[in-house]
């Protein structure tokens, strides 16, 4: 994808020359004015005249009529100098990508010393430009018969920069490589219902366990009966597909020890069982399986960059349908942590099978725990499509999560877990907790249920439910799953080294 070359000549060919541009008024210089002067000053027209806009994230593409070597030049409107972040720098290579793709353009030349500013270090401008390069490039994958949309079609990019050319190199392939293991989990969170099943969820799980040389078991039915795996079991009785409990191990330790885990919700289609959802936009509910998908989407990337860390993957996946078995409002379970359960609500099923999810983690030797889930229509209230919630036990460990989070330019926030909050989940006259205690504190609770499984084991949960799955396309990908929180974790794996 990327070719990293330095000393810019007019000569070079390229379909499209990319140049970063602040909102600054100061007299062009550099190789800008080298070029405008082979334009006979025409950049400094169009920049007068507002024709070049210097907006943050405005591009703007001029002909160059053959008087240099690149036929385009793409500028790229990036605000204020002092403004620029990983995150900005990103989101403006995104809009760019985007319009280099509708182009159909298959090469672009950067010149990477017009985009750079102090604050931010070569490494991370190169990663936020490779990450936009792979996640703007991001197509859905459809069934229609014919195909009715351009392909992305950029498929190589240079890189001119006369500096730091080791940590160019390393910031681009690495931001690449966390796009493509984003678009893994977008295209598995797009996937229709019939198309992926639990045992389709396992068959990629464990391909992708194979293909990395992670260690792997799929848990079946019968194994969860023997190991007392209650929560699962009880939404799976509604549905004619079978449930798996799937693990992967990556081990970048000797010994097992040290081991961050990540348990991700994989409902592969959520009706809502008895309590059944209502039909408008329940079609969404094939995204159900989001966590999940961003566990598998970290593991890719993990599995790439081999950080010497344990890392254990587990994940819960059955469908919550109906049928004549299925899963009644007001049945009491078991869960693996023994802990009894009244099931006042069959929608509420995401906390079920990853209170067995948490507990088999931690019987496999989890020392911290990130359960990952799209569990409440309520966090969607709360914080919208912008910011995944976050509930913890744990303050040490949430800081070092933050500083990930904000490495990977993602939007986390936390929400409280005082006691009162926990007695809600005590008010069951018929079992230990109560799955679905009410509308108020609706994000808060279904996370404490799931820690309620952990006990003092370092925990964060997070609620994807508003930010794995999007209405409208953003500068990064097309409508649809978004791969949510899957930078996050895989920086989160390869800062825990420790
Ligand atoms: N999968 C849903 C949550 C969800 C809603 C995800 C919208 C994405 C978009 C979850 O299983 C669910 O149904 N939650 C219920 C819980 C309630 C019954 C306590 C909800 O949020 O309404
Ligand atoms: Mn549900
Ligand atoms: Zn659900």
């Amino acid at each position: 994808m990327f070719t990293i070359q330095s000393n810019y000549q007019l000569k070079e060919e390229t379909e499209a020359l990319i140049i970063g541009l602040f909102n600054e008024s100061k007299p062009l210089k550099g190789v800008i004015k080298e070029i405008d002067d082979a334009l006979d000053g025409a950049i400094r027209d169009l920049m007068r005249d507002g024709d070049i806009k210097k907006g943050y994230k405005e591009i703007s593409s001029v002909h160059t009529f053959h008087k240099i070597g690149a036929k385009r030049l793409y500028f790229v409107g990036l605000g204020k100098r002092e403004k620029l972040t990983f995150m900005k720098a990103r989101d403006a290579f995104g809009a760019l990508v985007k319009q280099v793709n509708r182009a159909r353009l298959e090469q672009m030349t950067v010149l990477f010393d017009t985009f750079m500013v102090e604050e931010l270090s070569v490494y991370d401008l190169a990663r936020a430009l490779g990450e936009a390069c792979s996640l703007a490039s991001y197509q859905l994958i459809d069934y229609k018969q014919k195909e009715n949309r351009p392909d992305a079609m950029l498929r190589h990019v240079s890189v001119f920069f006369n500096n730091e050319e080791v940590a160019l190199k390393e910031g681009l392939e690495v931001g690449y490589t966390f796009g493509e293991g984003t678009n893994f989990t977008r295209s598995l969170v797009n996937r229709p219902g019939n198309l992926l099943t639990p045992t389709d969820l396992a068959a990629e799980a464990v391909e992708l366990a194979k293909q990395y040389g992670m260690e792997y078991e799929v848990l079946e039915k019968e194994d969860m009966e023997r190991l007392g795996m209650g929560g699962i079991l009880a939404v799976n009785q509604g549905s004619d597909q079978p449930p798996k409990m799937i693990v992967l191990k990556y081990r970048g330790k000797e010994k097992w020890e040290d081991v961050l885990s990540f348990v991700g919700k994989g409902i592969t289609f959520d009706a809502g069982g008895i309590s059944l959802k209502p039909a408008k936009g329940m079609e969404e509910m094939k995204s159900d399986m989001g966590g999940a998908a961003s566990v598998l989407g970290a593991m890719k990337i993990i599995g790439e960059l081999k950080p010497d860390v344990n890392v254990l993957a587990v994940i819960p996946s059955t469908e919550n349908l109906i049928n004549g078995s299925a899963l009644k409002p007001g049945d009491v379970i078991t869960a693996l942590s023994g802990k009894t359960i009244e099931v006042k609500n069959t929608d509420a099923e995401g906390r079920l099978i990853l209170a067995d999810g948490v507990a088999y983690a931690k019987q496999l030797g989890a020392d911290y725990i990130v359960d990952i889930a799209t569990l409440t229509g309520a966090v969607m209230v709360a914080l919208g499509d912008v910011a995944t919630g976050a509930i913890t036990n744990n303050e040490t460990f949430f800081e070092t999560f933050l500083e990930a989070a904000v490495d990977a330019g993602e939007y986390v926030w936390r929400l409280p877990a005082f006691e009162p909050y926990y007695d809600l989940l005590k008010t069951s006259d018929m079992a230990d907790l109560n799955n679905s205690p009410g509308r108020l504190a609706g994000s808060i609770t279904a996370g404490l249920f799931i820690g309620a499984h952990i006990e003092n084991t370092p925990w964060i949960h997070l609620d994807i439910a508003g930010t794995a799955y999007g209405s409208k396309a953003s500068d990064l990908g097309p409508k649809g799953a978004t791969g949510a929180m899957v930078r996050t974790l895989a920086i989160l794996a390869e800062q825990f080294k420790k």
